[in-house]
């Protein structure tokens, strides 16, 4: 991945490439601290960070130059920029501040700054087979803590309730964090996609929305089903019926080439031809990995193919204000010819008695 940093350092004649974002520094290293600078030139990679963490970077990042901080960052910076000499530094113009800009400028009136976009977040797309392994296994501690509380739900419990339960579980399974706090919607609440958990108790005849996912070795994982209390009426069944065959139409067309425009458009025409598209208001998924939403996008705005090794999301939902929702989200990685799911749960309407 240097490589690549480095052929587009040369195609826009830059001496260095310097980052300081968190997540790009933690996939660039595997650095976890939470500060420091990346440096990578044509010749040297070389992390800077404060005495906090320079025996951490020791251990984490062996292939890479360690540098402690004396004073500030900017300090440490500017003394690389003197002693090699450069001239053309290219920073991420999507994470530095326009004050932080106009501080170097006016600090290195030599130096010119040149805005890169995208660079990293590129990279992060594919995964390697590490990643995919904690990816994986993030997956999996959903999919137990899901499949542990689900006996567990009973009408009078409130929707806080089962999020908190859900967040223990995943801590005692091995999670290090949340990968998002748990959504949890009951009722008319399923209608909001990102329903906060309320006070709000579960009754006979819900629709339970639950989106949840954890944190492992950095990774995350995203994973949702849509439960019934009772037995289903008949409009809940068309409802979820619908919404499962667009998941399905999607899986099914899921493979590298397709644009994730193509991909999102395979579940929106299912439920564009029920009837339901004006309820169907977001994306259809979204690249997972060191950050719970990243690239690439399933979405009508993404005309970029897809490729080998790109873990997304796959989650459409129908939402009728007042009446309620349902979502079903897998996380799948794309492999040669399709896709494999890593959230393996039924998608039978499961009845919650
Ligand atoms: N956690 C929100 C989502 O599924 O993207
Ligand atoms: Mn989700
Ligand atoms: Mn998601």
């Amino acid at each position: 991945m240097l490589n690549q940093i480095r052929s587009r350092l040369a195609e826009i004649n830059c001496d260095v490439f310097i980052s300081m974002h968190q997540t790009h520094r933690r996939y660039l290293t595997k650095f976890t601290g939470s500060a420091g600078l990346v440096w990578i030139s044509h010749d040297a990679n070389i992390l800077i960070t404060d005495f906090r963490y320079t025996e951490q970077a020791g251990e984490q990042s062996p292939d890479w130059e360690i540098i402690l901080q004396q004073s500030t960052l900017e300090e440490a910076m500017a003394q690389l920029i003197e002693e090699r000499r450069v001239r053309r530094v290219a920073f991420e113009s999507e994470y530095i501040t326009v004050n932080q800009l106009a501080e170097w400028q006016e600090k290195f009136e030599a130096v010119e700054f040149v805005p890169t976009k995208g660079l990293v977040a590129q990279l992060r797309r594919v995964k390697t087979s590490d990643e995919i392994e904690k990816i994986a296994a993030a997956a999996k501690i959903a999919v137990e803590a899901l499949t542990a509380l689900v006996p567990r739900i009973k009408p009078g419990m409130a929707e806080a309730e089962l999020a908190l339960e859900l967040e223990y579980m995943m801590r005692r399974l091995g999670a290090k964090a949340v990968a998002f706090d748990p959504i949890v919607g009951s009722g008319p609440r399923g209608a909001l996609p990102h329903a906060i958990p309320s006070d709000r108790k579960i009754q006979a005849g819900d629709f339970i929305v639950i989106d949840m996912g954890c944190v492992y070795q950095g990774y995350c994982s995203d994973l949702t089903r849509t439960f019934v209390v009772g037995r289903p009426e008949p409009k809940q069944l068309e409802i979820y019926n619908i919404v499962l065959e667009a998941q399905t139409a999607a899986l099914n067309v899921l493979k590298p080439g397709l644009t994730g425009r193509e991909v999102d458009s395979a579940a929106r025409d299912v439920i564009r031809r029920a009837g339901y598209d004006r309820n169907f208001g977001h994306s259809l998924g979204h690249g997972v990995g060191l950050e719970i939403h990243e690239d690439p996008r399933l979405s009508q705005f993404n005309e970029e193919p897809l490729a080998p090794r790109m873990v997304v999301t796959v989650e459409p939902g129908i939402y009728l204000p007042g009446w309620g929702g349902v979502r079903i989200e897998d996380l799948v990685v794309v492999t040669e010819s399709g896709c494999d799911i890593l959230t393996e749960l039924t998608k039978e309407l499961t009845i919650i008695e």
